[in-house]
């Protein structure tokens, strides 16, 4: 396959709204599905609300907007979503049991060459794609939200996906603007996932402890590791500092750090009271739906300037 320029995004909520506008964004067609209604109908709404803030962060000209959301197509089916597309991929509810229906379906209706991308956060393609005819073509393709900012997809091939459909989904990525990275072993959770966890799990658990406040947590970690890991990766941290040094802080620090797989109990509680954050407009901390549009506003505009300083030049979306 030399070029692919139709994608098929089955799913257009959180995730398959932002992938929709980036692979627009990059100039391939677009045609998108979500079984609600309302997703679908909403589309194009959310993306040009999106490229307000790409414009004026200088991401993307004025003039390249029209262009980009007239290169997204929304279908009322599924059939009509994939049938055309050389890549489709999936952004539905993480639910084993719908992807491999999902996986088991489209493969009978797209061309053999197709790729089926998987964006699950969690379920490795040899197991979403475990009823398909031809798993050669399948893959996870891993987006971080929001996907239309953050630079990284990670790309992992299962035991039998092809070497053809790793290098075509790496250089489709590439040639979008992300940062693909190939992941070598399917592992739960891939690879930034289990990193994620293991910090996660341990800030829950300082924060059971009373150790700070929540905004403190915050602004400590963002003032830190943030400050350093916006910059350089975390094993150029280590070498930065001394791996003698870090060898000895692992050893006095890792026997006493949470290893419980036991939820920690403050987010335990909060999820079992229905507060989910954002979503709810409770969490970790409160939200009204002003104030959420503010903060969201605030986090893009913040994401969107490292965007520009450390990745824009490699970002396809730039100046389209
Ligand atoms: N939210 C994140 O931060 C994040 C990050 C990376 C990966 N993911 C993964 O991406 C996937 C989607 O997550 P999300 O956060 O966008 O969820 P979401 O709930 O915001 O959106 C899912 C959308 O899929 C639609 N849908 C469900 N079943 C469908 C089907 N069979 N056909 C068509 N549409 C269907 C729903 O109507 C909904 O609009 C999940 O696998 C999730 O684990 C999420």
């Amino acid at each position: 396959m030399k070029t692919i320029h139709t994608v098929a995004v089955l799913g257009l909520g959180t995730m398959g709204h932002g992938i929709v506008q980036t692979f627009a964004a990059a100039g391939c067609r677009v045609c998108g599905y979500d079984e609600q209604k309302t997703a679908r109908d909403s589309l194009h709404g959310r993306i040009r609300q999106n490229l307000k803030d790409f414009v004026g962060a200088g991401l993307v000209c004025r003039q390249s907007v029209g262009p980009i959301l007239s290169r997204i197509t929304v279908c009322d089916s599924e059939e009509e979503a994939v049938r055309d597309a050389q890549f489709v991929t999936e952004a539905v509810r993480e639910d084993l049991a719908a992807k491999q229906m999902l996986f088991e379906r489209i493969e009978g209706m797209v061309p053999d060459k197709t790729i089926l991308a998987s964006n699950s956060s969690t379920f490795p393609i040899s197991q979403s794609a475990v009823k398909m005819r031809r798993p050669e073509r399948a893959i996870i393709a891993h987006w971080f939200n929001p996907p239309h900012i953050v630079p990284t997809v990670e790309v992992v091939p299962g035991k039998r996906t092809s070497e053809q459909t790793t290098q075509t989904t790496l250089a489709l990525l590439k040639r979008i603007g992300k940062q693909a990275i190939r992941i070598n072993q399917e592992l739960p959770g891939f690879l930034v996932n289990r990193v994620q966890m293991a910090v996660a799990r341990e800030v829950w658990d300082l924060l059971d402890r009373g150790v700070a406040s929540a905004e403190d947590i915050d602004a400590a970690i963002r003032g830190s590791m943030g400050f350093r890991l916006a910059a350089i990766g975390p094993l150029e941290v280590n070498d930065f500092g001394g791996l003698d040094i870090h060898a000895s802080v692992f050893r006095n620090l890792v026997p006493e750090i949470r290893s419980s797989a036991e939820l920690p109990v403050k987010i335990r509680r909060l999820v079992e009271a229905g507060h989910y954050g954002v979503k709810t407009g409770k969490g970790f901390y409160d939200y009204t739906p002003r104030t959420i549009a503010a903060k969201l506003s605030r986090r893009d505009q913040r994401f969107l300037m490292l965007l520009k300083m450390f990745y824009a030049r490699k970002n396809a979306t730039a100046k389209k």
